[in-house]
């Protein structure tokens, strides 16, 4: 009995570190996965990104980060098309999986609750990007490698380090903040390549930077027109 209490007020302690470091552990690791603060594109420019990267009812959209699952649901809701979302917060994950069963879309639309730089991007044919530059830079040599030829990437707000892009436009959205898009396309030559997206660094500061701000808040600035 005696024993046995000396051994536990030696044993929990050690423990509890122990419970602790895992934790800690745990905290460190997510923090290294999440490549990105939650920060929703306002409808409207949602509308712009689909229109831009000409999204048809054959495509299948891919949102990297797909947040509260908007992207993903109007492009199967007004372009027709099917569309997945990889989200890694549990939360959002489970509010746009709950939103599809509400819209009845789960025919056309699915969310993947895990890490986008796991992700099997080979049935993608446009790819959305709401991400920071850097991120964009890790992510390139997997598009590259698994997407179609003629597969589209539209990158909003950072480019894509080192691919030149086909078209750039800004955009205002209704609450007046400035939202560039960056699109990319894969070269038809079908060689899994990644000089099948062109090359060229893009020094794109200014615009960069504005986005930047955004993100780096995580938050919106046109927050109220998301509704
Ligand atoms: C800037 S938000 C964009 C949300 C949505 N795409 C939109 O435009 O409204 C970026 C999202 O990426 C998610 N994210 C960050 N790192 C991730 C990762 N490694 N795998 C999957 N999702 C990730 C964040 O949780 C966040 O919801």
């Amino acid at each position: 009995m005696v024993w046995q209490a000396a051994r536990d007020s030696m044993k929990w302690p050690f423990f509890r570190r122990r419970e602790r470091s895992i934790e800690l552990l745990r905290e460190s690791l997510s923090a290294v996965k999440s490549a990105a603060n939650f920060c929703s594109t306002p409808w409207s420019v949602v509308r712009e990104i689909l229109e831009f990267a000409e999204v048809r009812p054959d495509d299948v959209v891919y949102d990297l980060g797909s947040g509260d699952g908007r992207i993903p649901i109007l492009a199967a809701q007004e372009f027709g098309c099917r569309a997945v979302g990889i989200e890694l917060d549990p939360d959002l994950f489970m509010y746009s999986a709950k939103r599809v069963a509400e819209l009845n879309l789960k025919d056309r639309v699915s969310f993947i609750y895990g890490n986008f730089f796991e992700a099997d991007l080979r049935s993608a044919s446009v790819v959305v990007l709401y991400l920071l530059r850097a991120v964009n830079g890790h992510l390139r040599a997997r598009l590259a490698s698994q997407l179609p030829a003629g597969s589209r990437v539209v990158a909003v707000d950072f480019d894509v380090p080192g691919w030149r892009a086909e078209r750039t436009v800004s955009i205002v959205s209704d609450g007046n903040v400035e939202y560039t898009l960056y699109l990319y396309r894969r070269s038809s030559s079908g060689a899994q390549r990644e000089s099948t997206f062109a090359d060229n660094a893009t020094p794109l500061a200014r615009t960069a930077s504005a986005g930047a701000s955004k993100a780096a808040t995580g938050k919106n600035p046109k927050e109220k027109e998301n509704a």
